[in-house]
């Protein structure tokens, strides 16, 4: 009933050059692919060359961040306008490395969360838990805390253009992945969450994603189990062979 959704999330990697090489490798590989949604976020600086390389085939295009505000006083940020204008359709909020390296909080989320939605961005919101706090038995009231702060606000018609990853911060760029059966029961806490705050039918239809060292290898497994709806790849989206290979689970 869901339908999966695999992501490629680039972080600070490709120029142009690199970009228009990627992509005219990747588009032949999943030509024929129907029953999922491939979406790939670029750099900022590679939205337009992406764009243009994806015009009329079965490829999506996100961003990587979105501010809140609509214009401004705000050096070296980037608007939802700025991004609409130029055929993004997907934005990664709140990514672990955001919320480590560059002071992303639950509230800026939330704020980002909403500007996009006003826009029509989907917004992919990233959450998940570090390794300490998995080892002192926080996953719960972590991811609580993630969801709670993201969604605040956030009717429930607007459920539909969202996206959620559950990114385990000790499995992203590390080659550990979280066990399929790991995955699963997390994602599981989380919908369980939105149906907390919305309803049953609402957590049952919004899509979450795994990511964390989701690879051409242990893709079919995660894919296979039943809370997993897709997946945010990071090094595995950066080589057109291994991420066609991720779509096609
Ligand atoms: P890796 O797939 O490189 O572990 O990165 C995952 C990630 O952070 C995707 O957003």
């Amino acid at each position: 009933m869901r339908k999966p959704i695999i992501a490629g999330n680039w972080k600070m990697n490709n120029t142009n050059a690199g970009t228009k090489a990627l992509i005219t490798e990747l588009i032949p590989l999943v030509k024929d692919v129907k029953g999922t949604e491939i979406v790939i976020c670029v750099p900022y600086t590679n939205i337009a060359t992406a764009a243009e390389l994806i015009k009329g085939t079965n490829i999506k295009l996100g961003a990587e961040n979105v501010h809140w505000a609509e214009k401004g006083a705000f050096t070296g940020e980037i608007s939802a306008e700025m991004l609409v204008e130029l055929g993004v359709e997907y934005v990664i909020i709140g990514h672990s490395e955001r919320r480590q390296y560059f002071g992303e909080t639950d509230a800026t989320v939330n704020m980002r969360v909403k500007a996009a939605l006003a826009s029509g961005l989907k917004p992919i919101i990233c959450v998940g838990e570090t390794l300490e706090q998995r080892e002192k038995n926080r996953v719960k009231s972590v991811l609580k805390k993630q969801v709670d702060g993201a969604f605040a606000d956030i009717p429930e018609d607007q459920l539909a253009n969202i996206v959620i990853a559950y990114e385990p911060v000790w499995a992203i760029g590390t080659g550990k992945t979280a066990t399929a059966q790991d995955a699963n029961d997390t994602i599981k806490i989380i919908r369980n969450r939105i149906a907390k705050l919305y309803n049953r039918k609402a957590a049952n239809k919004l899509r979450i994603q795994y990511g964390g060292s989701m690879n051409a290898k242990n893709a079919h497994e995660l894919m296979e189990m039943k809370q997993i709806d897709g997946g945010l790849i990071g090094g595995a989206s950066l080589k057109a062979v291994d991420f066609s290979i991720v779509v096609k689970h």
